[in-house]
């Protein structure tokens, strides 16, 4: 055949294939969300096979060991005692509470660590949902939006006077990033940043996430302020509010359903872009793996590969010790 034209010459051999690669997954892009308890002992999650709830104890070797890994980000979700939630979530601003410690203990032992803290009221609320629950004389659950804010504003002062780098707002409700930064900005904390789950979506992919922290909501779903899975538009919308809100990173969130909506943000902002690929996604791809249908080493960097490739510049993942491991190899 007469060909000017051949696509396989670059694909011929890995050297060439090296080269032409347009997008390379590195252990700098990964963030690892971590799980912690008050509690001495450490529990295996049976809805996450391989992700361990942690002791505080048990939590700052954990950093030390992924630090040394090259991995240079955490997010932090505690399971806190049910005995110190309530239905204002107060304990969410306790300086002594459980995430506080946690955030000075790991700044102390690793320092280089940039240490980031998920700000939503789902692990204090007794109600198991982000923001306020009021009943309204319908009887149908309300989630308070601004009087949410409020305690948020409260939260992320907590999580800044302990030390956190960064801060990652992850209730969805209307206005906070804004509230928050002022917050922030008033109190001298002009340098911790704001990571704005900026589309996040009412997914059934968090399931197994909800398991790990016993935080489902104990009546309703979370429809009145996660993203109707339909749309993209509205993610648009929604990055609009938080760049004008001075948001520092936007985020989506499930990831791997999500491509189009990353690479929809990605057109439409010069804001680094994370993206979270949840628990849903995590223990599909382990059960698969586990049941030898899959190879977990390949799946696992093809699927976070997608995500870099859609557009997202860092990735929260529980894979990312098992990535910071096969990226050495
Ligand atoms: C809570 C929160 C959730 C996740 C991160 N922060 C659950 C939810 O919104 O119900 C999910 C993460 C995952 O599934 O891995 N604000």
């Amino acid at each position: 055949m007469e060909m000017m034209i051949r696509g396989r010459r670059n694909r011929r051999s890995a050297a060439v294939r090296g080269l032409v690669r347009e997008n390379r997954l590195a252990v700098e892009d990964l963030i690892l969300p971590v799980f912690f308890h008050a509690d001495a002992e450490e529990v295996d999650i049976s809805s996450m096979p391989g992700c361990t709830r942690w002791s505080v104890e048990g939590l700052i070797g954990e950093a030390k060991r992924v630090y040394e890994m090259g991995i240079r980000a955490m997010v932090l979700f505690p399971k806190i005692d049910d005995a110190l939630k309530s239905a204002d979530g107060s304990e969410c601003g306790n300086d002594e509470g459980l995430v506080p410690q946690v955030i000075r203990a790991i700044k102390a032992a690793v320092p280089g660590m940039c240490v980031i803290t998920d700000v939503a009221l789902d692990p204090y609320s007794s109600d198991g949902h982000d923001g306020l629950v009021v009943r309204g004389c319908d009887g149908e659950l309300k989630i308070l939006n601004d009087e949410t804010v409020e305690v948020l504003c409260e939260q992320a002062l907590c999580h800044a006077r302990a030390g956190a780098d960064i801060v990652a707002p992850s209730d969805m409700m209307d206005g906070r990033i804004g509230a928050i930064r002022v917050a922030l900005d008033e109190a001298g904390f002009e340098e911790v940043g704001i990571m704005a789950y900026t589309a996040k979506y009412a997914s059934a992919f968090y399931g197994p996430f909800r398991g790990a922290l016993d935080s489902a909501p104990k009546e309703g779903d979370k429809k009145t302020y996660q993203m109707d899975p339909g749309n993209v538009r509205e993610a648009v919308r929604e990055l609009l509010m938080d760049e004008e809100e001075g948001a520092d990173v936007v985020m989506v969130k499930p990831a791997g359903p999500y491509l189009d909506v990353i690479a929809r943000l990605r057109d439409e902002t010069t804001l680094p872009i994370a993206a979270y690929q949840v628990s849903g996604e995590y223990l599909m791809i382990k059960a698969a793996c586990g049941s030898g249908w899959l190879d977990e080493k390949a799946v696992v960097m093809e699927s976070l590969l997608g995500i870099k490739r859609a557009g997202a510049d860092m990735i929260l993942t529980y894979f990312a010790k098992d990535v910071a491991q096969w990226l050495k190899d």
